[in-house]
């Protein structure tokens, strides 16, 4: 198998991103699923919130998202350099400053307790190994009354649907908000009590 198909092999099945196709993660298109302004929307962020962004990829929302929190603190995640570095590139050419960027293990979220008061996933979820030890560190690190917001794509061959992010989150003690959006491409919020 050639590494080009290799590549196309992980973008098509199940598993973590290629970062080598991240490209396809910037086109304007998936505005029709879900723009950054809806996100924005969906996460009832105020000015001042500390948020934190759990995959980030190369940062289609992160630039957006940032400008939504002017005195509060983006901080951005990622288990491939390759794409952290990706979304540092797209910050910096928009000027963006309140963000810091942070390689991450898979296993643990290097923060102190009740740090966020946000924390969001877009088509990241099913791509994780470690789910039960992630949401635990979730829970961790979100402040009493901070939302977890976790946002599928349908025809994402990792999407879940919401039954399965709901089993996901409910036991590690999250309490279920509100969902918006379609069967299989939606974003459900929760809140850490
Ligand atoms: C499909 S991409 C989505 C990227 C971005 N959220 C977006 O919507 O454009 C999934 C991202 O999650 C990252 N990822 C997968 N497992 C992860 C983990 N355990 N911790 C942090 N990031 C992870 C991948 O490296 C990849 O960049």
């Amino acid at each position: 198998m050639s590494n080009n198909s290799g590549i196309f092999n992980r973008f098509s099945g199940k598993g973590v991103y290629p970062h080598q196709l991240a490209w396809i993660l910037l086109l304007p298109f998936r505005n029709f699923y879900l723009s950054p302004r809806k996100l924005i929307k969906r996460m009832n962020l105020r000015q001042d919130c500390v948020v934190l962004e759990l995959g980030c990829g190369p940062g289609y929302f992160s630039p957006f998202v940032a400008q939504a929190i002017p005195d509060g603190k983006l901080f951005l995640t990622d288990i491939q350099p390759e794409m952290l570095a990706k979304a540092e590139m797209r910050l910096k050419k928009k000027n963006i400053s309140n963000v810091e960027l942070i390689f991450c293990d898979g296993q643990s979220l290097p923060f102190e307790d009740n740090f966020f008061n946000c924390i969001y996933l877009v088509t990241v979820l099913g791509e994780i190994v470690e789910k039960e030890t992630y949401t635990k560190e979730m829970y961790r690190i979100l402040k009493p009354g901070g939302v977890l917001s976790i946002s599928e794509q349908g025809g994402d061959p990792d999407s879940l649907q919401l039954d399965v992010v709901k089993d996901i989150f409910l036991p590690a003690g999250f309490v279920f908000d509100r969902v918006f959006g379609k069967s299989k491409t939606f974003t459900a919020n929760f809140i850490r009590p």
